[in-house]
């Protein structure tokens, strides 16, 4: 066995075809498993895809590029989790495209904002942060609160999301403006709203019930950060489905 090691050891040829071949198996038996299954995230309850008023929250906290100094990512180390939270799970972003995970932290992470402050808090900070934070660096957003939320193609932003594996139904795209609406005004008619989106905050947010503004979303948006999955009632290891 080993006198014919040694002749492979000698022959540079012969040792880098038998090395890749071993390599390859090694890949080939991480890999090819991982084919086999649907995802590699673990399901966990109470994830769902965003309402379409978040998710128009959402695309104006992109545009804005929030994400630049804001992560969305809680770490599993201690001081972390002491400051904001349990640990972000990979089935929190799942419907995420493109996630917000983001890689500088000028601001707290926010991962799990929502429900923190109250809506007035939130508008307030994001018109004038240093009315509320004196020693605040973050730029004011007043304009949002000018600019009427423009929401005509909010379903083809689900249907595109439902391309890239978003579980949208036929019924949450045809309903998607009804939806948006409903979670805008306050006291509208939210039975199917909550049925499709549980948990989703309704009502007014930016403090002018008379206008469904950028501000309205983007607080709709910030409101559920972090609030789907319920953390005190799921026990650790018991994720897992
Ligand atoms: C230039 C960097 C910067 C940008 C851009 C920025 N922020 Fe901030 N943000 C901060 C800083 C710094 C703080 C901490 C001080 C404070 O509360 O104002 C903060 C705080 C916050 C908080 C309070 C978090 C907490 O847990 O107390 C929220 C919510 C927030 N930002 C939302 C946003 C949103 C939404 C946007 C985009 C519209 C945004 N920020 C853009 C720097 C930024």
């Amino acid at each position: 066995m080993f006198i014919k090691h040694s002749t492979i050891e000698r022959n540079t040829i012969l040792l880098t075809a038998l090395a890749l071949i071993t390599v390859a198996i090694g890949g080939l038996v991480e890999i090819v498993p991982l084919f086999t299954i649907e995802t590699t995230i673990e399901r966990v309850e109470g994830v769902r895809p965003y309402s379409p008023l978040e998710l128009a929250g959402r695309n104006i906290y992109i545009r804005e590029g929030c994400y630049l100094c804001h992560s969305q990512q809680i770490r599993p180390l201690r001081d972390e989790v002491e400051r904001y939270g349990h640990y972000s799970l990979a089935a929190e972003s799942m419907y995420d495209h493109p996630f917000q995970w983001g890689s500088k932290r000028t601001g707290p992470d926010l991962a799990r904002v929502g429900g923190k402050y109250s809506n007035e808090w939130q508008v307030a900070h994001l018109k004038d942060p240093r009315a509320v934070v004196p020693e605040s660096i973050m730029p004011p957003y007043a304009f949002l609160a000018e600019k009427s939320l423009d929401y005509g193609d909010i379903a083809d932003h689900l249907k595109t999301l439902r391309l890239v594996g978003v579980p949208y139904s036929d019924e949450m795209i045809a309903d998607a403006r009804a939806d948006l609406e409903a979670q805008a005004t306050p006291d509208a008619d939210i039975e199917a709203l909550l049925q499709r989106y549980p948990k989703a905050a309704t009502g007014d947010f930016d403090g002018n019930p008379e206008r469904l503004t950028e501000l309205d979303a983007l607080v709709a948006y910030l409101q559920m950060l972090g609030r789907l999955v319920e953390f005190d009632k799921t026990q650790p290891g018991s994720l897992r489905q």
